[in-house]
């Protein structure tokens, strides 16, 4: 089971979209795989068409087991089967201040789960601590950013805290990469930034980019998978979110 988180400490770069879009192509490859919302808006839980039914990732952390988890576990209605949501919910804000020593709360709920091949862990964007709590349960962790200024400086702060966990509470740590999302053909600005994290991030930027389409927002609002979404566009994201996947499951798993 490799566990992959999706992370950037700046929000509405696309950690929501980089999860959906990989959970979109765990699915069509057949692999079984479970998203964790540590975010307490929510997005990739209700994109996933899951509506929380009183326990959710907040009961996890209260709680922390494998119990818990399958109880507050969610069947998507992406698929009839094969893709499953811990959901998140705001219940879950009061856990963005644990103190250092309950980092390893959702690891310790993962550890001993069987039933999956991919659990991939959305974060909220803040360096607070749930991030810190979902990238603790994580082997490998994705930073993602946009082309932009402060979203490149974001980079560094998120890599800074991967480099403090895994000296810390998750010696399993690594990071597998930084994934570009809303990336503009003709951009002179994107294409400076993007020169800018290649001399700064060189191998740790990963292949390829994800492009700026209106589909993906389309398939979200509907909460349908990206590879069942209609048009070139959402066969040009699928074929991204496939390479990226692939990349991710080359990482050694647990
Ligand atoms: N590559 C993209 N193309 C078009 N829209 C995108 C893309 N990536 C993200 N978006 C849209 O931008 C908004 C913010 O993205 P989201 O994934 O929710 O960011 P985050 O989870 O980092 O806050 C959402 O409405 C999403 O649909
Ligand atoms: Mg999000």
């Amino acid at each position: 089971m490799l566990v992959l988180g999706v992370c950037s400490l700046k929000g509405g770069v696309g950690k929501t979209s980089v999860t959906l879009g990989l959970a979109s192509a765990a699915l069509e490859r057949g692999l079984r795989t479970l998203v964790v919302d540590m975010d307490p808006q929510g997005d990739s839980t209700m994109s996933l068409g899951v509506q929380p039914e009183g326990v959710d990732v907040a009961t996890v952390l209260d709680d922390p087991g494998e119990a818990a988890v399958r109880a507050a576990t969610l069947a998507s209605t992406w698929a009839d089967a094969g893709l499953d949501v811990l959901p998140g919910s705001e219940r879950n804000v009061r856990h963005d201040r644990l103190d250092d020593h309950e980092l390893g709360r959702l690891r310790y709920a993962l550890t001993g789960l069987t039933g999956y091949d991919l659990v991939l862990v959305d974060c909220p964007p803040s360096l607070g601590s749930l991030t810190r709590i979902g990238l603790t349960a994580c082997d490998r962790a994705v930073v993602v950013t946009e082309p932009g200024l402060f979203a490149v400086m974001a980079v560094g702060r998120a890599m800074r805290t991967i480099d403090e966990l895994r000296r810390g509470p998750a010696p399993n740590l690594q990071p597998l990469g930084i994934v570009v999302n809303r990336v503009r053909a003709r951009s002179l600005e994107q294409a400076f930034r993007l020169d800018e994290l290649r001399s700064l991030y060189g191998p740790l930027m990963l292949t390829p980019q994800v492009p700026e389409r209106a589909a993906l927002q389309q398939a979200q609002g509907a909460a349908q998978p990206v590879h069942a979404w209609p048009g070139a566009a959402a066969t040009e994201l699928s074929e991204v979110f496939d390479a990226l996947l692939d990349r991710a499951l080359r990482a050694p798993r647990r």
